[in-house]
């Protein structure tokens, strides 16, 4: 498996795991099977693992934690990452979050209780806490770097101006941000600043939630629990609008011989070195499919032809549903320190 490096030096597998669907959000799932799926990562070299602790909440984490307890020596071939600071994610309530220093050493500390593991490699804020100076939560991060308890720290949903004045705190090492070929709105200032300070960019859902691999054809092959059924771009109306963007990125991957997944993370992977997926997954097939896509170069004809592509057909729908306290979290500012 290729490697790239995050900020700091930090050193990962070109392309991560995405944990979150095997306990949570994306419909039923099967433990023997995600603990396959975890096996088979290690086993090919997907070694850039993600978590939080708010997946489940916490059944993801310790998911994980079982799976280092079980597996001697997997945790040394592993770059853990997890995160703290949203409490609540539930539909038509506002989301709680907590970026309060002496909350993010208690979330610390319980996320290494249940992963089962001395240390966390990289340590995300998950979403930014609009009543916490940034300095404030990061300066409580930087405390646990210095007590060996984290390697690296991260931050998720951020705006280039917190990411800028968290990176005066301590060095952030990796932002993770949605990002694929239909959410790009990191292109405009947060990408540019990741480059400047030498930060590794992290997208998450870079498959769309699945929608971009064309394996999602209606909403019925959703499970009635899915989360994806409340989001604005599976709407019907939107979901039948992006379905043509979709059939047009299949046709193109089809041409080149790989599958749509695998055109939706090579163009990541060619916007920058600094960027690394995170796909999730639970099947073995996938990860697989998933993983030989860093090997998948496009050339500028290809990424030319991707771009009107996209520009043809558009997209519908927000990212997320719409609730005037969450978009506060996304791309999200602080007040200035007292
Ligand atoms: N920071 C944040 O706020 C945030 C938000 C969301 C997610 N995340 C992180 O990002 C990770 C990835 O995001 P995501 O899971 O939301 O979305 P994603 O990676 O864009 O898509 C995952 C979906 O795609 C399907 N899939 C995966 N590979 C496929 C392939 N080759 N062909 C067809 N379908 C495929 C999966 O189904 P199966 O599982 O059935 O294979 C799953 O339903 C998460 O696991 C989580 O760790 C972070």
């Amino acid at each position: 498996m290729l490697q790239r490096q995050l900020g700091q030096g930090f050193k990962v597998s070109a392309i991560g795991l995405g944990c979150m669907g095997m306990s949570d959000f994306y419909g039923d799932s099967d433990k023997a099977n995600n603990l396959r799926v975890l096996d088979e990562a290690r086993d090919i070299g997907v070694s850039f693992w993600d978590t939080s602790d708010i997946y489940g909440p916490h059944t993801n984490e310790q998911l994980l934690g079982e799976y280092f307890a079980s597996r001697s020596g997997a945790r040394e071939q592993l770059q853990l990452a997890t995160k703290f600071g949203i409490l609540n994610t539930k539909v038509g309530e506002g989301w709680k979050v907590n970026g309060r220093p002496e909350y993010v050493r208690q979330a610390c500390e319980d996320s290494l209780k249940r992963l089962k593991v001395e240390h966390i490699d990289l340590y995300y804020q998950h979403r930014i806490d609009p009543d916490v100076p940034i300095e404030e939560t990061v300066g409580a991060m930087a405390e646990l770097v210095k007590e060996g308890k984290v390697r690296y720290l991260g931050l998720s949903e951020a705006s280039h101006r917190t990411i800028e004045r968290a990176h005066r705190v301590h060095p952030i090492s990796a932002v993770q941000m949605e990002y694929s070929l239909w959410s790009r709105e990191v292109e405009a200032e947060v990408l540019p600043t990741c480059q400047r300070l030498g930060i590794g960019l992290v997208p998450y859902s870079p498959l769309g939630r699945g929608f971009l691999t064309g394996a999602i054809r209606q909403r019925a092959d959703l499970q009635s629990s899915d989360w994806r059924l409340q989001m604005p771009r599976f709407q019907q109306q939107a979901f039948d609008h992006n379905m043509q963007l979709v059939d047009a990125l299949m046709a193109m991957a089809e041409r080149k011989g790989v599958s749509a997944a695998q055109l939706a993370l090579a163009w990541l992977l060619a916007q920058d070195p600094l960027i690394v997926p995170i796909p999730g997954t639970r099947s073995t097939k996938r990860l697989a499919e998933n993983a030989a896509a860093s090997e998948c170069l496009l050339s500028d004809a290809e990424l030319t032809e991707i771009s009107q592509v996209l520009q043809a057909h558009g997209v519908e729908g927000d990212r997320y549903y719409s609730n005037p306290q969450l978009e506060t979290l996304l791309f999200a500012d602080t007040p200035e320190l007292a």
